[in-house]
């Protein structure tokens, strides 16, 4: 097996992982669109903010947990919807979710799992979202709607950035297919990079407005969270609508590229908010220091893709729980450092505004 020694941060995590899978996995899941300036961007930002040190202020005993949407979690990160965990690991969304549960957190299963709603919802005692899109087919919705609240699924993630497929040169020069998830009645391989037929079965609905989001939070008894929200407009609607919470992602930079980072829109979705509804964040997350950051600027909690799939292929569900370990251990130095003991004390005295020099 492979000697390398045991990587001590994400990074570490997806060079190790890079060794292990096959680069055009490596690069579907690492890639993003066209040049990848939001892929960059989503990390680099959070370098322009700088943190503020305090002393004195008793962080012998930091308490890390809060709450999404009045479910406690342990640490304020949670696992993004993320398609086909099998790529990394063959136990992929099983060993992912028994990772979250084991350490106390929230995993939001994609609409395009390589494992069952109900059989995840089996696998171990934790939290689960179920993840899907503005179907074009409204019954489709409807099934999953009901799949997830029969499954005692917390909530409902709705993607709204999906609508058009993305350029993802990398995957284009791989020709690389992905499997649609087992979730669909017509699981199978498809051309990540074809344009969708217009309303086939799985695809994000081109022509969905606010009235489908509406319909969607009119169907379900669950909490409903807007994901892939970049505006405060966009958030200003999700309001109006009555959604729950509102995810500010770029999808990890793998829809549109030349956003902004997430990061330095997340002010603009907290002000739009006016605390109607919970803002939490994606994109970019890789150091403790980023959640703090994150969670100073108004985010109630954040979420990690593609560092998931770093943990799975370098060990499986003990991968997983190891990148959430090392999140932990660096978000309490910097809560320490910064004298904030609890997650309720984080706030944006934290942080100054510093370009990076
Ligand atoms: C391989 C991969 C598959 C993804 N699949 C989905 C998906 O099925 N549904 C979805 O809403 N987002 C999906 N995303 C986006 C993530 O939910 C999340 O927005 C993004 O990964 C966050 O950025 P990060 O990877 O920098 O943490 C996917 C991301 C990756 C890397």
């Amino acid at each position: 097996m492979n000697a390398s020694p045991a990587p001590i941060n994400l990074f570490e995590f997806e060079a190790l992982a890079k060794e292990r899978l096959p680069k055009s996995e490596y690069d579907y899941i690492a890639g993003g669109a066209t040049d990848e300036i939001s892929v960059e961007r989503n990390r680099r930002a959070y370098e322009s903010w700088a943190l503020r040190p305090r002393v004195l202020r008793d962080v012998s005993a930091l308490d890390l947990s809060t709450t999404v949407l009045g479910t406690k979690v342990n640490v304020p990160v949670l696992i993004a919807p993320c398609g086909g965990h099998k790529k990394a690991h063959p136990e992929g969304e099983v060993a992912t979710y028994r990772a979250a549960a084991a350490r106390g957190t929230i995993m939001a299963v994609s609409a395009n799992s390589n494992s069952s709603f109900e059989e995840l919802a089996n696998a171990a005692t934790g939290h689960l979202w179920l993840q899907l899109y503005p179907f074009r087919d409204r019954g489709l919705t409807k099934s999953w709607l009901d799949r997830a609240k029969g499954a005692g699924y917390d909530a409902i993630c709705v993607t709204l950035d999906s609508q058009w497929p993305p350029k993802r040169e990398r995957n284009i020069r791989n020709n690389y297919r992905r499997i649609r998830g087992v979730n669909y009645s017509k699981p199978g391989a498809e051309a990540v990079h074809a344009p969708r037929p217009a309303g086939s079965e799985g695809g994000s609905d081109p022509a969905a407005t606010w009235k489908d989001l509406e319909w969607i939070k009119s169907q379900t008894a669950l909490p409903v969270v807007a994901k892939g929200i970049m505006t405060g407009e966009d958030v200003d609607l999700c309001a109006e609508i009555g959604a729950d919470a509102v995810i500010v992602s770029n999808h990890g930079g793998r829809h549109l590229d030349n956003t902004l980072a997430t990061v330095e829109v997340l002010a603009e979705a907290v002000a739009a908010a006016k605390g109607k509804l919970e803002v939490l964040l994606d994109g970019g997350i890789r150091r403790g220091a980023d959640v703090v950051k994150a969670l100073a600027l108004g985010a109630k909690a954040v979420f990690i893709g593609r560092p998931l799939f770093w943990g799975l292929a370098v060990d499986g569900e003990q991968g997983v729980v190891r990148v959430l370990d090392i999140l932990r251990e660096e978000i309490e130095i910097t809560m320490a450092k910064c004298g904030r003991p609890t997650i309720g004390s984080i706030d944006a005295t934290v942080l100054v505004k510093a370009p990076r020099l």
